[in-house]
């Protein structure tokens, strides 16, 4: 069921929103990576806390401010394996988080009637069971493995001096004008919407709690930044560096779209426009002036910074009433039960980050097979 990314940097994530537990199994991870961790208890058994890896999961975690859901779930994670007097050993990293704030009767209502705009219709359809409640793996939970894995990615490319940033650049029509490659993790991390311009966030932050009021929800777009990137990772043909990425990206719920560069705009410009001609630097290196390709040639990075955008829709469970009928046909109105985001773009931010990163580490290690070979 496509339950696993990557193909030597390998994630699986297991559970669901309502079950007793959610988890990951990340396997491919290089040995004696520094992760200091410290003593912890799950069920009567000895488990793993590491407090760097827990603060990413903690910046997912919902419930941490009044723009997401007020779902309370502590998000602890209990690593189990792979790591060993506080290194990675090789061997698989798994961990898991139980769940313990659900109310799976607030979600009785979908099990006769799937809601405009999530996954129930086409789960049923095509497996002839839903798990309704909370949405069962169609749940933002699914993504704390993601951000679990991330956090480790993260690690290994901060160790290669590589930055991965990710922000919110627009919630409905409230457009922050940034440049991307100024954004710092301070400035995103200033505002609960983790949009980097204050006067932006200030009126982002207005609009989400007037659709939060009106039993609405928005969308918008988020903004990915790759510093410090190295020339050579991704694959030419079926493997693209792009071409991952944007199966990564949109692989998050709630996405609709993803452009590297210039991105659609690139329809409108002219050769002369849009080409990035190149230059010698200070160094005697060659490498594009301008940035329109995005930090990618042929499916291969230029070494430039990576600049992506994702765009998210609004929330699918709203409580205005909408028209719809149940699963046997019979004409209803809907009203939005449970608790849910009202616009999911702050809280999408660290798993926008997590896919990027497990991408890239995953192309950094595809890419190491060459390096013995090929000197850049
Ligand atoms: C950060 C985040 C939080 C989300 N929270 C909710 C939510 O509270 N309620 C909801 O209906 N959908 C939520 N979603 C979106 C659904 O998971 C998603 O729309 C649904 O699975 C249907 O899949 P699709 O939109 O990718 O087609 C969230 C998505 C993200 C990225």
């Amino acid at each position: 069921m496509g339950d696993s990314f990557g193909k030597l940097f390998r994630v699986t994530t297991w559970g669901e929103s309502h079950g007793p537990a959610i988890g990951v199994v990340v396997e491919g991870c290089p040995p004696l990576l520094p992760l200091v961790c410290k003593e912890n208890s799950a069920a009567g058994i000895k488990t793993l806390a590491c407090p760097e890896i827990q603060k990413e999961l903690d910046r997912r975690r919902p419930g941490q401010n009044e723009l997401v859901t007020p779902r309370q779930e502590a998000d602890v994670a209990h690593i189990l394996s792979g790591i060993f007097e506080g290194k990675t050993t090789g061997a698989p990293i798994s961990a898991m988080a139980f769940n313990s704030d659900f109310k799976s009767e607030d979600y009785d209502v979908f099990k006769q009637t799937d809601r405009p705009g999530h996954a129930g219709f086409t789960y049923r359809a095509k497996y002839g069971i839903y798990d309704y409640r909370g949405g069962g793996r169609s749940s933002y939970r699914e993504t704390w493995g993601r951000v679990f894995a991330g956090a480790i990615a993260k690690k290994i490319l901060k160790k290669l001096g590589i930055e991965v940033l990710a922000y919110v650049a627009q919630v409905a029509d409230i457009e922050a004008h940034i440049d991307p490659n100024k954004v710092t993790m301070k400035e995103i991390e200033a505002s609960p919407t983790r949009c980097p311009h204050p006067a932006s966030a200030k009126l982002m932050e207005e609009l989400i709690e007037k659709a939060k009021q009106e039993g609405d929800s928005l969308g918008g777009v988020v903004g990915v930044i790759v510093k410090n990137m190295p020339i050579g990772l991704g694959e030419p043909v079926f493997d693209k560096l792009d071409a991952d990425l944007f199966k990564a990206l949109k692989s998050i719920h709630a996405t609709k779209s993803v452009e590297i560069g210039a991105g659609s705009e690139a329809a409108t410009l002219k050769g002369s426009e849009h080409n990035d001609p190149f230059a010698v630097d200070r160094s005697g290196k060659i490498h594009p002036l301008t940035n329109k390709a995005g930090g990618v040639l042929g499916g291969i990075s230029t070494g430039e910074n990576l600049i992506l955008r994702v765009t998210f829709k609004p929330t699918a469970t709203i409580r205005k009433p909408q028209s719809t009928v149940t699963v046997s046909g019979k004409k209803t109105i809907l009203e939005g039960a449970g608790r849910h985001d009202p616009c999911v773009l702050p809280r999408a931010i660290p798993t926008v980050e997590a896919m990027t990163a497990l991408t890239l580490v995953d192309h950094y290690l595809r890419d190491a097979a060459y390096s013995a070979f090929v000197k850049r």
